[in-house]
Order: structure tokens, then C-alpha cells, then sequence
């Protein structure tokens, strides 16, 4: 119809001009701001990569102080929204859990809906930051009906998560340093990327205005999905469902391969990346570091190499550019922090926020930003008179 072009999936199409991240699928390229994902994640910790993200620049010292600080003074949330958790079933999901009780943070700062409202959104965008990983952690305590624990703010931003989550009131909580570690880095390399599905909702969500939490809540949703975010949490159940069907790697790569049978690897393959992942790259690396490191021996660390190896040999992945993805070795990482399954992909949001926020804010700042209104090729059918109901 006319001059609306097809593009299903947007495989061919910019939706915008975008300075935040860049990304060559064919090199196996991710840069954040210009700089390579390997230095930030060998230099830096997530609350720096946040700012870098947001604000276009690595903070200095000053700068990098001042924001710490500012997000510590909102880690905790206002005690009427503990309450929001009693009305959730306890085998609520948590990612249906963090985009509610996010949406309802629209509830509770009516003064800071205004997108255009520089100083308000600034203050939510460190509300947003500080008050996620509490938001997780409650999720986290309502499904094992543990106390909740309050955020402590002399802790660093991955501490402080941990031990909300692990802490009781009887037994406090140390955070291995080896899992801060990690779990900077897994924060890091899903901090940003570009246009997919989670950030094109956020803009586009934000696109008619609608104020900084809802479109987070929407970005939320949208990435929970199993071929999104959601991939994390459906990978470690299929390396599981492997392991204990005798470790029958072949099985499954056959039936991956199989259109009949509808079973994807999880994990493998990527819209843009046809080369490698370099995210899943620095992911492996960590994930063997970190095993060695703390003597576990994971079985599905086990299975999931085997798989990648024969994955990797065969005809129908080499053909189609089919590698490990940034969720196929995170998940490993987390079940050894003694994560629950459920959590990975709400970690994963936890990572994507400040990459959502960046995005959401260069939309804003756009001259040229107009309401997201796609288009579509009509197939229904043509004009035809309602026939009264006695006939039908
Ligand atoms: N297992 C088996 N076959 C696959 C897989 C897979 N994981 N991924 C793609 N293919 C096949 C697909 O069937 C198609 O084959 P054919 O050309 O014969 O029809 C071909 O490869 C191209 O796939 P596509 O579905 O057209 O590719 P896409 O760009 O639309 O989808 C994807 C990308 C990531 C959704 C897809 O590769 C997939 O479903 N992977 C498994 C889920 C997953 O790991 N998602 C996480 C992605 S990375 C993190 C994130 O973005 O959140």
C-alpha cells in the first residue's frame, strides 16, 4: 500500500540515530560510548559504566563520588510499596513482580512524570538506579518468605544487592568478593545494546511521553520474553533438562536443528552478531575463572561446553552464523553466586536499566524526536456490509 515498506522484525530498519552504543555484528564489535566492552569491563564497575552511559562521558573522580552518593541516598523504597508484595502470589515470577512494583513507582513520585522536566527526570533516573536492586531483592525474599532486608549504604552497589538478597536478620552476610566481582562484570556487559527489543519499547513507550517509569516498566516486560532476556533463565533449564537426560548433547543439537520440533538452543544465535558475541567471549572467560577460583565443579558448566563444541561443528550453525550468546554461560555464573533461576533474567534488567535510561533520555534531548508510529501493509479483508444478525 502506497510507500510503506516491509521490514518485519526490523531486521533492515534504523529506527533512529543513536550516540550510546555501537556494534558490528560481523566483527563481533560492542562499544559503549566509543569505548570497547573489554576495557570497561576490565576498568571499571557497573555504577561507572552507568554514568558513562547516561551522561555520555566516564565520570572523574568528583563526578564518579557525587553520583555513588546520590544514588545511596535512594536504595531504600518508601515502606507502602513492602506492602504492594503481600498482594503477589508467592510463586509469583519476579520479572511480573520488579516491571508491577516499577510501574507503581509512577505512584508514588507524581512530581516527576514530566519527561521534559530536566530536574525531575534527572532525580528518577537515580531513584531508578538505586531503588532496582531492592525492588529485585524483595521479589526475591517474598517467593522464599524471608524477611526482607533493608538496603545498607555503606555498601558498594553489588554488595549491597547481594546481601539483600542472602542476608537474614538472624545471619548477616558477607559478599565474596569473588562474586562482586562477577557480578559487576555480567552488570557490565548487559549495560547496553542499541536497538533491541527491551530499548526500542522503552523509546517507544517514552515516545508519547509517557513519564521515565512507565517506560522502564514496559522495557521490563518486553525483555522478560525467552528470546530476549528471558534466554538466561530458559538456557540453565535446557542445560539442566540435558544433564539429566544422560548429557545427550547430540540429542538436542539435532533437534534444534529439527523445524518440526520447534526447540531452540537457548542462548545461541543473535539478530546482529554473526561472528561471535563478544559479551558471551568475556562471560566464559569469567565463568571459568570463577569456578577454578571457588572449586565448584558445575555439571552444566560441563554441558554446556560439550554443546557449544558440537553445536559449533556442525553444518546447520556454521551456515546460519549460529555462536554462544551473551545468556548462554551468565546463567552458570549466577547459579554459583547461589542465584535462583528465576532471578537471572530480573538480573539481566538490572544490568540493561542504565542502558534503557541512556536511550530514553537521548530520545528526549532528540530535536527530531516524534512519537513511534509504525506502519503496516493491510491483508484483511476488503470493504463488505454487516449482514444482520438473524442472517449470519
Ligand atoms: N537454535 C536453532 N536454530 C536457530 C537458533 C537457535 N538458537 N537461532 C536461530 N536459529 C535458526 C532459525 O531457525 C533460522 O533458520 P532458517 O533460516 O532455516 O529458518 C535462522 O537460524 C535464523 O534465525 P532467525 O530466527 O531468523 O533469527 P533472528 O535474528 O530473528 O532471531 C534470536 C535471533 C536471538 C531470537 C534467535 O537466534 C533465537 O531464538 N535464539 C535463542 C534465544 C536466545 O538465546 N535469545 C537471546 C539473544 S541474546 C540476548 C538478548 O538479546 O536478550
Amino acid at each position: 500500500t502506497g510507500c510503506v515498506t516491509l521490514d518485519e522484525g526490523y531486521v533492515n530498519t534504523g529506527s533512529t540515530i543513536s550516540a550510546v552504543t555501537f556494534l558490528d555484528g560481523e566483527k563481533g564489535i560492542l562499544r559503549y560510548r566509543g569505548y570497547p566492552i573489554e576495557q570497561i569491563a576490565a576498568e571499571c564497575d557497573f555504577v561507572e559504566t552507568c554514568y558513562l552511559l547516561i551522561y555520555g562521558k566516564l565520570p572523574n573522580e568528583q563526578e564518579c563520588t557525587e553520583f555513588r552518593e546520590s544514588i545511596r541516598q535512594h536504595t531504600m523504597i518508601h515502606e507502602d510499596m513492602r506492602s504492594f508484595y503481600n498482594g503477589f502470589p508467592k510463586d509469583a515470577h519476579p520479572m511480573a513482580i520488579l516491571s508491577s512494583v516499577v510501574g507503581a513507582l509512577s505512584t508514588f513520585y507524581q512530581d516527576s512524570l514530566d519527561p521534559h522536566d530536566d530536574r525531575q527526570v534527572e532525580i528518577s533516573i537515580h531513584r531508578l538506579l538505586a531503588k532496582l536492586p531492592t525492588i529485585a531483592a524483595y521479589s526475591y525474599k517474598k517467593s522464599s518468605g524471608q524477611p526482607f532486608m533493608y538496603p545498607q549504604n555503606q555498601l558498594s552497589y553489588c554488595e549491597n544487592f547481594l546481601r539483600m538478597m542472602f542476608a537474614l536478620p538472624t545471619q548477616d552476610y558477607e559478599p565474596d568478593p569473588v562474586f562482586v566481582e562477577a557480578l559487576n562484570l555480567l552488570l557490565i556487559c548487559h549495560a547496553d545494546h542499541e536497538q533491541n527489543c527491551s530499548t526500542s519499547t522503552v523509546r517507544m513507550v517514552g515516545s508519547s511521553n509517557a513519564n521515565l517509569f512507565a517506560s522502564i516498566s514496559a522495557g521490563i516486560c518486553a525483555l522478560w520474553g525467552p528470546l530476549h532476556g528471558g534466554a538466561n533463565e530458559a538456557c540453565i533449564k535446557m542445560l539442566q533438562t540435558i544433564a539429566d537426560d544422560n548429557c545427550d548433547v547430540k540429542k538436542y543439537v539435532a533437534m534444534a536443528k529439527d523445524k518440526q520440533d520447534g526447540f531452540r538452543l537457548m542462548g545461541f544465535g543473535h539478530r546482529v552478531y554473526k561472528n561471535f558475541d563478544p559479551r558471551a567471549t568475556i562471560i566464559k572467560k569469567a565463568c571459568d575463572k570463577l569456578l577454578a577460583k571457588l572449586n565448584i565443579d558445575d555439571p552444566l558448566f560441563a554441558v554446556a561446553q560439550q554443546l557449544e563444541k558440537v553445536a559449533l561443528e556442525d553444518e546447520y550453525f556454521i551456515e546460519r552464523k549460529l555462536y554462544p550468546n551473551v545468556d548462554f554461560y551468565s546463567g552458570i555464573i549466577y547459579r554459583a553466586m547461589g542465584l535462583p533461576t528465576q532471578m537471572f533474567t530480573v538480573m539481566f534488567a538490572i544490568g540493561r536499566l542504565p542502558g534503557w535510561i541512556a536511550h530514553w533520555v537521548e530520545m528526549h534531548q532528540s530535536p527530531t524526536n516524534r512519537i513511534g508510529r509504525p506502519r503496516q501493509i493491510y491483508n484483511g479483508p476488503a470493504v463488505r456490509d454487516i449482514v444482520p444478525m438473524d442472517q449470519r
